[in-house]
């Protein structure tokens, strides 16, 4: 028994190792297995083991340069960029994302606020950064300095909330966006997130519809992934998820993916803020 459990966690380590590529094509089918505790264990242990070198760092640093270089058509940097806390203001500010903003009349997560900011302050084209793809052309740009902006809120407790009217709205749509299923195989979010101690291969699947869980959710992302061996956004984690739920691929920044958001993380409130994390 021992050594079949031992086994499962060689076997599982050596995927993490290699990258474990194969998408999660068949992830779905397998995804009510029940939690046996010890192979995810080791997978923590893993993840202690490299945690001090995160690479999820080279991003950080990026990402900094880039908020802080003169940029664009206009020539400016993002340092006056307003996330929330007033312009300029990065420590913290990621603790209360999504949130509602007045010069936009819109709700916003991180990535769509540093993207109204590079048109505003900077003069890029938004739809340019909506349909280049992730790590492709500015895109690339948002991300290292989504790694930054994270970075400035590590270890603080998260804390968004639904206050403003079109707040409570967004995190209404979120969460029915969550139970609304559909496609091929009739899943909604909640098919692979509502329950304790669901895992699909050797991957937690935290309950979000609580707190714990939302908080394990929504707290270690973003995150440098391991297996395909890049920094990933939120943006980039929904989308995958989005793709697992065998749904069309959301529009980046989109309404939606911002609801949601906006859902995990309310429903994450109290939690700690480990991001950037490090991941499968
Ligand atoms: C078919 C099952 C499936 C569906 C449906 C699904 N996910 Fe996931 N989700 C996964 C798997 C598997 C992982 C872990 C992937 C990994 O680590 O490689 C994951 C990871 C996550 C994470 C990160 C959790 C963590 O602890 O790292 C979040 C947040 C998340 N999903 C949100 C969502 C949202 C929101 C939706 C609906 C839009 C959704 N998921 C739909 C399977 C699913």
């Amino acid at each position: 028994m021992k050594a079949r459990i031992l086994y499962g966690v060689i076997i599982g380590l050596f995927a993490v190792l290699q990258g474990c590529s194969s998408p999660a094509k068949n992830e779905a089918s397998t995804a009510a297995t029940p939690t046996g505790g010890a192979p995810t264990d080791e997978i923590e242990k893993y993840r202690a083991m490299i945690a001090d070198g995160n690479p999820a760092d080279l991003y950080e640093a990026a990402g900094e340069d880039i908020w802080k270089k003169p940029m664009g058509p206009k020539n400016v940097s993002l340092e006056k960029c307003d996330l929330g806390m007033g312009p300029g203001v990065v420590k913290g500010a990621y603790t209360q994302l999504p949130k509602y903003f007045k010069d936009t009349n819109k709700v916003q997560d991180l990535e769509s606020r540093l993207v109204t900011c590079m048109e505003k302050l900077q003069g890029y084209n938004s739809q340019e950064i909506i349909k280049a793809g992730f790590e492709k052309g500015k895109r690339k740009d948002v991300e290292a300095v989504v790694a930054y902006i994270v970075a400035e809120s590590k270890g603080m407790k998260i804390n968004t909330v639904a206050k403003h009217p079109k707040e409570k709205e967004m995190y209404d749509l979120g969460k029915k966006s969550f139970f609304y299923q559909g496609g091929p195989m009739d899943f909604s979010c909640a098919s692979c997130h509502s329950e304790n101690g669901k895992r699909i291969r050797l991957q937690d699947l935290p309950n979000i519809t609580e707190q714990k869980g939302a908080a394990l959710g929504w707290g270690y992302w973003p995150a440098y992934r391991v297996s395909s061996g890049n920094f990933w956004t939120m943006q980039r984690r929904l989308n995958d998820c989005y793709r697992q739920q065998r749904f069309p691929e959301p529009i980046y920044i989109s309404d939606d993916t911002i609801a949601v958001s906006l859902y995990m993380a309310i429903n994450a409130k109290g939690g700690t803020m480990n991001a950037p994390g490090l991941k499968r």
